[in-house]
């Protein structure tokens, strides 16, 4: 039987029904935006590593620092780079002898971010 009201229903909703489906985003990629070792870790670093571990630092100015375990450029972090973070994240790292502030919350987390996506430079 003829029934010209169920026809026009399904035209309409059909391609609705297409378009939902192709709506359905995968989940966002958390490292899309993640922090870099140029515009986010140099910074930190700076500031709170290379008091001590500096290549232009030798003897008591290194305030027990191991001698070669520098942080001047991104490849100095790279050799032993699970140290070099997790030191960072940890907060263990400066010590609190050495007069250099600790990290904050909001530094720990960015380093934290940038080692689990891939440590970007
Ligand atoms: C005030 C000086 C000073 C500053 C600043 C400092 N360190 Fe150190 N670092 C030391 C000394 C002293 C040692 C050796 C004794 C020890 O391991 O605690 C050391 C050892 C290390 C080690 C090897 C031992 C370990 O814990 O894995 C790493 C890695 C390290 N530092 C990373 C860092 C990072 C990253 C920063 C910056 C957030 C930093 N340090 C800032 C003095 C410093």
């Amino acid at each position: 039987m003829y029934s010209p009201g169920v026809r026009s229903w399904t035209i309409y909703i059909t391609p609705l029904l297409f378009l939902a489906a192709c709506g359905e985003d995968p989940a966002p990629d958390p490292c899309v935006d993640a922090p870099t070792y140029t515009n986010d870790i140099a910074g930190i670093v700076e500031v709170r590593c290379l008091d001590c571990h500096s290549t232009s630092k030798v003897g008591p100015a290194r305030q027990g620092a191991p001698e070669g375990l520098n942080y001047n450029t991104y490849d100095l972090t790279q050799p032993n780079f699970l140290a070099f973070s997790n030191a960072l994240t940890s907060g263990r790292m400066p010590p609190p002898s050495g007069g250099v502030p600790g990290t904050t919350p909001f530094e720990r987390d960015v380093v934290d971010e940038w080692q689990r996506c891939g440590n970007p430079r």
